[in-house]
């Protein structure tokens, strides 16, 4: 495809250095680290747009959670080649990639138009909440006694849970978090009914995925997955609209810093209700 003056092919995103794929995401300020980069690529695949001289023009991936549903993300064109129809190639090469599997992704404003126009529907508003993570002046709850430390060994009851809440089951990324997260377990009668995990992302720490029955169940996982982040960049997205999460998150100093959407194609998301396992924290927006 030629973009303004360039000819451009795809590649295999394996294919090409990290630090050219960490230059196209600071271009258009994001906040991955080389080593996000890796991790993405070592959980699905994806494509990067090369120039003749492997300069990289643009990015988009896809993460297959089993043989039914993936998640699209990383889809970046560098600036000076943007609003060419880029995007929109790179789309297609990835729908055709991810087959008839029904899809998520979360959209930031700039993509929203180009996924709408791929038959994408929106389902929610994801906020971005980040910051200097504070002492709790006031919490909501405190941390919950019945939260515990899961070890890896644990992950199989994890894995359970986090496939009733996204509706799907993600074993890559479960055990590809096992080996690079904390993980927090909430426990009632024995039964777990809630998790969260903590991991090194981006700017500092990221909270999720956080999956939980109910608001003060992801609040007490939240409290104790801040223990010891006093003073450190943390950031967790929700699709939880204001409420009790929120306002704990705001008390604990992660402020709303931006909201993306969240669109689907094939089925809709489901649906996050008291009583039920939900997603509480997105893993990612690459990952939802
Ligand atoms: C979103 C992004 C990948 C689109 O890439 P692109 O190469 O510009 O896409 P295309 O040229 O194929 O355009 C696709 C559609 O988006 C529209 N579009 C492009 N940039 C836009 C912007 N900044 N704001 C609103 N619409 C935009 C185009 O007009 C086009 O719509 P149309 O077909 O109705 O005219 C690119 O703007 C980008 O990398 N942005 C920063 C990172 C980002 O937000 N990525 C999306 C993650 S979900």
């Amino acid at each position: 495809m030629r973009l303004k003056s360039y000819e451009l092919a795809t590649q295999d995103i394996a294919s090409v250095d990290v630090e050219a794929l960490h230059a196209l995401s600071l271009g258009v300020e994001w906040p991955h680290r080389p080593g996000d980069w890796d991790a993405f690529r070592s959980l699905g695949h994806g494509i990067v747009a090369q120039d003749e001289i492997g300069r990289v023009f643009g990015s988009a991936m896809w993460f297959p959670h089993g043989e039914e549903c993936a998640t699209i993300g990383m889809v970046i064109t560098t600036p000076r080649v943007q609003a060419q129809g880029g995007g929109r190639w790179m789309m297609d090469r990835i729908l055709q990639q991810c087959g008839d599997r029904r899809l998520i992704l979360n959209s930031t404003r700039a993509a929203y138009r180009l996924y709408v126009a791929l038959g994408f529907v929106p389902q929610a508003t994801v906020s971005q909440h980040q910051g200097y993570a504070t002492p709790w002046a006031a919490p909501v709850l405190g941390p919950d006694p019945a939260v515990e430390a899961i070890a890896p060994a644990g992950l199989g009851e994890v894995a359970a849970l986090d496939a009733a809440a996204f509706g799907a089951a993600r074993p890559r990324l479960m055990a590809h978090l096992a080996g690079t997260a904390e993980i927090r377990g909430l426990r009632r009668d024995g039964r777990l009914v809630g998790y969260g995990m903590r991991r090194a992302f981006g700017r500092g720490t990221v909270i999720g995925p956080v999956v939980a029955e109910s608001e003060a169940d992801a609040v007490a996982l939240v409290a104790s997955l801040l223990t010891g982040l006093d003073g450190r960049f943390v950031r967790l997205d929700t699709r939880q609209p204001p409420g009790l999460l929120r306002s704990f998150l705001e008390s604990a100093g992660l402020a709303l810093f931006d909201t993306t959407k969240t669109l689907t194609r094939g089925a809709p998301l489901p649906v996050v209700e008291p009583g039920r396992p939900g997603i509480y924290g997105l893993t990612a927006h690459a990952l939802s």
